[in-house]
C-alpha cells in the first residue's frame, strides 16, 4: 500500500508542487484534501511554468487521475477556468480528474466577505488572507448551512439552500458595507459551471480506498503549511482547514492505518504570507537578498513574501504533529552567496532556553542563533551530496540531525531535473496486485 503524505513543514510556498510533480512520475492517483484555491503550486517543465491551485499538482503525468476531495473547499469558476488552462496545453483534464461531491462550495459571496473583512479591518485580526473566500466558505460548513458540490447535480435545491446561507450572512454583508446579493443570480452564473462538473463528481473517498487496495500508488498532496494549519499553526493567524498530516485523512475519508509515509517539505530558509509572527524574520538587505534570489512573490496573490533564517525547532515541531518519515528540503541553491547564514537552534523565552518551538507565546520568545558558513558556488548542477560544497553539506546535515528526520530529496531549483534523490516515495509502478516496499532506498 505505497500511500504517501506530502505535508508543507513551514508557513507553506516550500515547493510542494515541484516535489508533487516530481514524485507523481510513479503515482497513479494524487488527492488534494485540504484548502482551496488560497494554494498555489508552482510546476515548472522546461522553460514552461503552471500555477496550480485547486487541481493537485499530478495532472501534469498523463497516467495520472487526480483528485479533489471532501476536505477541500471548490471555486467552480476557478476550477472550469484551471481546467481550460490544461486544455489549452494539450492535456485532457476532464479525463482524469474527479471531484468530491462532499467538498463545499465556495461562492461569490463568500470572496465578498474575505475581501472586505480584509480591506476594511473589520471582523477580527488583520489575517493577510488570500481573499479567495476560503475561510467564509469553512465557516458556513462548520455552520452546517454550507453548499456541497453534489448540489450542483440539482440547481433548485441549491437555490434554496443558497437562499437560506444569504439569509444568515446579511448582516455580516450590511455590517461590512454590502448589500445581500440575490440567489437566483448566483444560481444563473453556476449553471454553464454545473455543465462541466456534474461529470466529473464522485464519491472520492470510496474511489481512494479501492485504489489503495488494488496496491495503487496514491499522493496525499497537502496544501498551505503545518504552522498555518486551523488546530497546530500560528492561530489566529492560520488557514481554516487541516493543513497537516492528519487532514490527509479527515479530508479524503480514509483511515489513519492507510497511511504508508509522511514526506515534510522544508525550505532551506523561511518564509511567510500575510500576518502573523515569524521570529526568524530579516527585515534587513539579507531578507531583501533572500526574496529576491528565492522570486519570493506570492503564486496566488503575488505579495511579496517575508524571508527569514531557516527556524530549526518549528521544524522539529512539524516533524512531531505530522509523524514526518522522510524530509525534503527545498530551494538549497537560493543560499547560494551568502557569507554566513544562521539558523535558529533555540529559543529564549521568560521561562528559560528551550529547544521547543513556543507557539503560543511567540511574541516573547527571542531566537538563538547558530551560524554557518555559506558558499559562492551555485548549486543547481548538483545531482548528488558529492556535488555539494562542503559548507552546504554541513548545512544540510546540520537541519537533518536538528530535525532528527532522515533526508530523502534535496532540490537545487524549480525544474524537476534540478534535484538530488536519495530516497524515491515510490517505487516503480507495480503490476496490479503486487507488494511494494514503502520506500525505495537504494544501498550506499
Ligand atoms: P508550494 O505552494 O509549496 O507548491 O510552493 P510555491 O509554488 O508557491 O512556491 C515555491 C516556488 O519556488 C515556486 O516558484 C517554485 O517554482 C520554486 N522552487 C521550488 N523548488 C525550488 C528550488 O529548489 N530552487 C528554486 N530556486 N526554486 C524552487
Ligand atoms: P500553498 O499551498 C502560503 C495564508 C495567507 C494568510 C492565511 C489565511 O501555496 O503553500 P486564507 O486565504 O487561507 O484564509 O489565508 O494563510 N495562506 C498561504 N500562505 N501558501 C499558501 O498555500 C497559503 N494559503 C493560505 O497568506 O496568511
Ligand atoms: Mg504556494
Amino acid at each position: 500500500m505505497p500511500t504517501v503524505v506530502i505535508v508543507g513543514a513551514q508557513w507553506g510556498d516550500e515547493g510542494k508542487g515541484k516535489i508533487v510533480d516530481l514524485c507523481t512520475e510513479s503515482a497513479d492517483v494524487v488527492v488534494r484534501y485540504a484548502g482551496g484555491p488560497n494554494a498555489g503550486h508552482t510546476l515548472v517543465v522546461g522553460d514552461d511554468k503552471l500555477i496550480v491551485r485547486l487541481i493537485p499538482s499530478g495532472i501534469l503525468r498523463q497516467q495520472t487521475r487526480c483528485v479533489l476531495a471532501q476536505g477541500m473547499v471548490i471555486d467552480p469558476a476557478v476550477l472550469v477556468s484551471e481546467m481550460d488552462e490544461l486544455e489549452r496545453r494539450g492535456l485532457s483534464p476532464a479525463t482524469r480528474l474527479v471531484v468530491s461531491d462532499r467538498a463545499h462550495m465556495i461562492l461569490p459571496f463568500h470572496v465578498t466577505i474575505d475581501t472586505l473583512r480584509e480591506t476594511t479591518g473589520k471582523g477580527g485580526p488583520k489575517l493577510g488572507t488570500t481573499k479567495r473566500g476560503v475561510g467564509p466558505t469553512y465557516e458556513d460548513k462548520a455552520a452546517r448551512r454550507g453548499l456541497r458540490m453534489g448540489e450542483l447535480r440539482d440547481l433548485g435545491k441549491a437555490q434554496r439552500l443558497i437562499a437560506d446561507a444569504i439569509v444568515a450572512w446579511t448582516p455580516t454583508l450590511r455590517a461590512l458595507g454590502a448589500e445581500p446579493p440575490d440567489a437566483g443570480a448566483i444560481v444563473r452564473e453556476l449553471e454553464p459551471l454545473a455543465a462541466r462538473i456534474v461529470p466529473l463528481l464522485a464519491d472520492t473517498s470510496r474511489l481512494v480506498d479501492e485504489v489503495i487496495r488494488k496496491g495503487q500508488n496514491v499522493m496525499f498532496e497537502g496544501a498551505q503549511g503545518t504552522l498555518l494549519d486551523l488546530d497546530h499553526g500560528t492561530y489566529p493567524f492560520v488557514t481554516s482547514s487541516s493543513a497537516s498530516a492528519a487532514g490527509a485523512c479527515a479530508g479524503t475519508g480514509i483511515g489513519p492505518t492507510r497511511i504508508d509515509a509522511v514526506l515534510g517539505i522544508v525550505k532551506a530558509y523561511a518564509t511567510r504570507v500575510g500576518g502573523g509572527p515569524f521570529p526568524t524574520e530579516l527585515t534587513d538587505a539579507t531578507g531583501e537578498k533572500l526574496r529576491a534570489d528565492g522570486a519570493e512573490f506570492g503564486a496566488v496573490t503575488g505579495r511579496p513574501r517575508r524571508t527569514g533564517w531557516l527556524d530549526l525547532p518549528s521544524i522539529r515541531y512539524a516533524a512531531r504533529v505530522n509523524g514526518l518519515s522522510e524530509l525534503a528540503v527545498t530551494k538549497l541553491d537560493v543560499l547560494t552567496g551568502h557569507t554566513e547564514l544562521q539558523v535558529c537552534v533555540a529559543y529564549d523565552t521568560p521561562e528559560g532556553r528551550t529547544d521547543e518551538f513556543p507557539i503560543d507565546r511567540l511574541e516573547h520568545a527571542k531566537p538563538v542563533y547558530k551560524a554557518f558558513p555559506g558558499w559562492r558556488e551555485p548549486l543547481d548542477g548538483a545531482r548528488s551530496l558529492a556535488d555539494l560544497p562542503a559548507a552546504a553539506r554541513t548545512y544540510l546535515d546540520f537541519l537533518e540531525s536538528g530535525a532528527g528526520v532522515p533526508l530523502g530529496i534535496v532540490s537545487v531549483g524549480p525544474r524537476r531535473s534540478e534535484t538530488i534523490v536519495l530516497t524515491t516515495p515510490f517505487a516503480p509502478r507495480p503490476s496490479p496486485g503486487a507488494k511494494t516496499p514503502r520506500w525505495d532506498r537504494p544501498s550506499s
